[in-house]
């Protein structure tokens, strides 16, 4: 099959990533100059697509820094955060699967570490000793970076994705704090942490009580703009021999707010139903199409919701601003203006709101308009 115009789900590979320029390049040069750095942003705005894109970048431009990815989405505790952690080290440094097992050898000796490869070649990594062992003393895989960059006279870039799931760990606190003495002594080594959930994060990053407090640049990453968007579906179309107009390009990232991961799956769906020429009935066809595909989850996500949080989204969605009014406290049956803060940190806290000004941005642009079509209607 040939491949697809526009993809979504994944990272973005470089034919399908764009703008971003002044972020790679300030990300670019933190990496050069290891620099930590924080990034954050609401899911599937991007950050993924572009740590991977600048770590691409440097390995290709630069043989002396490795870069390594790491992922925690999944990761519930300390010690699968280890493991990862000491495996993606060793991985990214290493060019060959013997090369890692060696280098597990040398510079995790005392965890007695095993590697083992699965049949997607997949490499998975198991210490010989016991977990109270690992966590008295995880010096080793904490500083493994540190200590394979010294080793090798590299650099080395360690990049930890879904960061924001260290909250969740069991005595989050106080790993915090165990990561934050040991990484504050690498010279070698630059930390790329970013994730979802501004306000944990930046109560992360930015409490003056927290561990994390001053660790690096911190960026909050932006939408893409409608301009930026109109531009690139534009190229693309054209790129695969068919047509839609600026102002139709525009109008399709206008309709998804501009969301990198629905602008380009508004723009493979419209791709799909274009024979030749784009229209202005085949985008809102797709959008239909997109929102009909999807209600069943927005129907399981309502479910979950209180009936004051359901009506305060419906306060959001009629452009109401002022919730504390009597009035509207009223109208919406949203109680006391107490309760209102719950409402609102609960929403934050699932990621179906965010506050980063004055204004109540519903996140998930094709659940606003379910919303407001169906559900509310
Ligand atoms: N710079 C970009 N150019 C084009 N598409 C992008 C870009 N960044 C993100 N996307 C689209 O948005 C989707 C979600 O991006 P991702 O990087 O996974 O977001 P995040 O890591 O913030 O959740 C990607 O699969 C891709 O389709
Ligand atoms: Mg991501």
């Amino acid at each position: 099959m040939k491949k697809l115009p526009f993809i979504f789900g994944k990272s973005s590979d470089s034919v399908n990533f764009t703008d971003r320029e002044e972020e790679s390049a300030r990300l670019e040069m933190n990496f050069n100059s290891l620099i930590n750095t924080t990034i954050i942003s609401p899911r599937r705005w991007g950050k993924t697509s572009l740590v991977e894109s600048v770590a691409e970048k440097i390995r290709t431009e630069n043989k002396n820094i490795k870069v390594c990815l790491l992922d925690i989405f999944n990761v519930r505790s300390e010690m699968e955060f280890y493991e990862q952690f000491a495996k993606e080290a060793l991985k990214g440094t290493s060019s060959r699967w013997e090369e890692m097992a060696e280098n597990a050898k040398k510079f995790l000796s005392h965890l007695l570490p095993k590697i083992s490869f699965s049949p997607d070649s997949q490499a998975e990594i198991s210490f010989g000793v016991s977990w109270e062992t690992i966590q008295k003393n995880p010096d080793e895989i904490l500083n493994l970076p540190e200590t394979i960059a010294k080793a090798k006279k590299i650099s080395v870039i360690v990049c930890i994705d879904e960061f924001q799931s260290i909250g969740d760990f069991p005595e989050s606190l106080a790993f915090q704090r165990k990561l934050r003495s040991h990484w504050q002594h690498h010279h070698n080594v630059g930390y790329c942490l970013y994730g979802s959930k501004r306000t944990m994060l930046l109560d992360i990053f930015s409490n003056s009580s927290m561990p994390f407090y001053k660790f690096g640049d911190i960026m909050f990453l932006q939408k893409i703009s409608n301009q930026k968007w109109g531009e690139f579906i534009k190229k693309r179309f054209e790129d695969t021999n068919k047509k839609i107009s600026i102002e139709q390009a525009e109008y399709l990232a206008e309709l998804v707010d501009n969301h990198s991961y629905y602008v380009q799956q508004l723009a493979q769906q419209s791709w799909l139903r274009t024979k030749t020429s784009c229209s202005k009935s085949i985008i809102d066809e797709s959008l239909q199409g997109i929102k009909n595909q999807l209600s069943l989850l927005f129907i399981g996500q309502v479910e979950t919701m209180t009936a004051t949080q359901l009506n305060f989204l419906k306060a959001v969605i009629d452009g109401e601003t002022a919730f504390t009014s009597q009035e509207n406290l009223k109208k919406y049956r949203l109680g006391s203006s107490a309760n209102l803060k719950k409402i609102k940190n609960a929403l934050i806290s699932r990621e179906i709101i965010d506050i980063p000004t004055q204004k109540v941005d519903i996140l998930d642009p094709i659940f606003k308009l379910w919303l407001q079509e169906e559900f509310f209607k």
